[in-house]
């Protein structure tokens, strides 16, 4: 594998941006393992807990928001911690570094509210060889109504605490995982670093209801009746993911994981562009097996060689100087709506009802083909979206 995918964090080295993260893919020791041989740079393990706080789980706990193909677009799930004793993740730390010793494996730890569980966790981990610990400050549906997970990763106050605990017994670094439910991610990054975080990662799952029955009115993924909130995840969830991570990256000093609807290469350039050092990907391994790290690695290569880069890290935070806020854009771009490939229109109209109901009517059928005015379109790039044959495009105009 090329030198050009290597990245590091906290001067751990990755020999690829590509981890996989706290899921069902690391779920014991031998998928981390499988995984791993597959190319995967590194794991965080599923979260562990203390043996006390481990529950089941229920049987129905995934529910899906599929696109007209029936392809995946978003997953909603309701799953816990793991269920494995905090013994078991000490002996497989512990052997898959034995193993793959140039690999990175990360333990993610949740507790509740004891410092001393919290210590335990980190100290037992750090005993068994992790070269980092993850804390998971953001599951938004595991033991919230005891105030843990994205519970706690919601107040600034205990989010830093517990990092300070943390901080206090191990010397590894300590990544904190950020929730996305929250009004000001930033606030939050700025309270753990001060604790003494030394990366951040995000995003963890975004509470969400996936729907509800419409004959029994029972909410979705049903489980006897009844469903809870659970976290939302997939490629529909990627805008939420490069958003939190480009506002880490204008006030975090620290490096980031970015993770959150991961599925291919050009994902990837996505999260570094906006400040990630490395990424993490769970629902795109779940969906499709391990084995997509491979399909990765080669359009990462030939992103990389065609680009003519030194290598990867040469784009983190690229697109950063680019985002700024809605008033400073140049309002006079004059942006506008062309035919580009007229031999494809099938004269659906689509174009033309949005156009004439949303826009600014600017689409006319003439000799039974379409046209733009350009004296009426404003460039709003509405018809560009719903045109499902891709005739039409939005180009920049110059004057
Ligand atoms: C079924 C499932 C279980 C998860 N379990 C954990 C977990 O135990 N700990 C954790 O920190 N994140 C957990 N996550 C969140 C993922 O690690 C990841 O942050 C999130 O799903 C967004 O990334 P993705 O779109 O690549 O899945 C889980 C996600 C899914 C879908």
């Amino acid at each position: 594998m090329s030198r050009k995918l290597q990245t590091s964090f906290c001067g751990i080295q990755l020999e690829n941006p590509c981890i996989l993260s706290s899921a069902p893919p690391t779920q014991n020791k031998e998928g981390i393992a499988k995984a791993l041989r597959l190319g995967w740079a590194g794991a965080v393990t599923k979260t562990c807990t203390c043996d006390d706080l481990i529950t089941g789980d229920a049987a129905n706990r995934f529910a899906v928001l599929r696109h007209s193909d029936r392809s995946i677009a978003g997953f909603e799930n309701i799953e816990g911690l793991t269920h494995y004793p905090i013994s078991y993740w000490e002996q497989a730390v512990r052997e898959l570094k034995q193993e793959f010793p140039n690999k990175v494996i990360i333990a993610s730890i949740m507790a509740d509210d004891r410092c001393e569980k919290w210590q335990e966790l980190a100290l037992r981990m750090e005993a068994a060889g992790a070269d980092a610990i993850e804390l998971n400050l953001s599951c938004p549906h595991f033991r919230i109504e005891s105030a843990m997970g994205a519970e706690i990763g919601k107040n600034e106050d205990q989010s830093a605490n517990i990092t300070a605990w943390v901080k206090k017994v191990v010397n590894i670094p300590i990544i904190v995982k950020l929730t996305p439910n929250v009004n000001n991610i930033q606030n939050i990054a700025r309270a753990v670093i001060q604790a003494g975080a030394a990366a951040l990662s995000t995003i963890n799952t975004v509470q969400a209801l996936m729907g509800v029955d419409i004959d029994t009115f029972e909410p979705l993924p049903i489980v006897d009746g009844h469903s809870a909130f659970g976290g939302y995840s997939g490629s529909a969830v990627k805008p939420i993911g490069l958003r939190c991570v480009a506002q880490l990256a204008q006030v975090a000093k620290v490096p980031i994981h970015g993770i959150g609807g991961i599925s291919k290469w050009q994902d990837i350039i996505e999260y570094m562009a906006v400040g990630a050092c490395c990424v993490q990907i769970g629902t795109a391994v779940m969906l499709n097996g391990y084995q997509i790290i491979t399909t990765i690695l080669q359009g990462l290569e030939e992103y990389v060689e065609r680009k003519g880069i030194a290598d990867l890290n040469a784009i983190i935070g690229a697109s950063l100087s680019k985002i700024t806020v809605r008033e400073r854009l140049n309002m006079a771009w004059g942006a506008q709506s062309a035919v580009a490939v007229p031999e494809k229109c099938t004269n659906c109209a689509k174009c033309f009802i949005v156009c004439s109901e949303s826009g600014k009517a600017a689409i006319q059928f003439i000799d039974k083909r379409i046209t733009v005015d350009q004296e009426l379109c404003d460039g709003c790039s509405l018809c560009t979206h719903v045109c499902p044959h891709g005739v039409l495009a939005l180009l920049g105009v110059i004057g």
